[in-house]
């Protein structure tokens, strides 16, 4: 019988894990409930709303396996998103290889800045990714970026 709950709970988190992904590379991901990625689509000259939706990251090109390193994201990559009561960043959620690892949520527009910072580890390469949502523009997310286990 425990033999049988193992299993049956082993089947469920591969699916889970599996349909993450799955969501992620699809662009339907987003812990509010809202669908579709933006993303950056012409890097030499990017839009008005590109510019302060599209996220930054910035995170170590090479770390140690398993050791804790730091992922920070700011909106957007070239000017700061506005904070206001009405207009806000109220979602910011890293990705690693496409499955969702971290995120926070911002209740209130007009108190928090448009950044986040994350502590995670790696136990192979990895590419990291990050959404986020604005409140009146949509769901963007950044182009991957590379971290390299050493
Ligand atoms: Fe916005």
């Amino acid at each position: 019988m425990k033999r049988r709950e193992f299993l049956k709970g082993a089947v469920l988190s591969t699916a889970l894990l599996a349909s993450g992904k799955a969501l992620a590379t699809e662009g339907n991901y987003s812990r509010t409930g809202k669908k579709g990625f933006l993303r950056l689509l012409n890097p030499g000259n990017p839009t008005v709303l590109e510019k302060k939706h599209v996220p930054a990251i910035d995170a170590p090109s090479k770390v140690g396996k398993d050791e804790w390193f730091e992922v920070k994201v700011r909106v957007g990559f070239m000017t700061v998103h506005p904070s206001t009561p009405e207009h806000w960043i109220d979602e910011i959620t890293i990705l690693v290889d496409g499955v969702e690892v971290a995120g926070t949520d911002f209740k209130v527009g007009g108190v928090s800045a448009p950044e986040a910072s994350f502590k995670i580890r790696l136990n192979k390469t990895s590419t990291i990714e990050a959404v986020d949502n604005c409140n009146l523009h949509g769901t963007w997310i950044s182009d991957p970026v590379t971290v390299t286990v050493i």
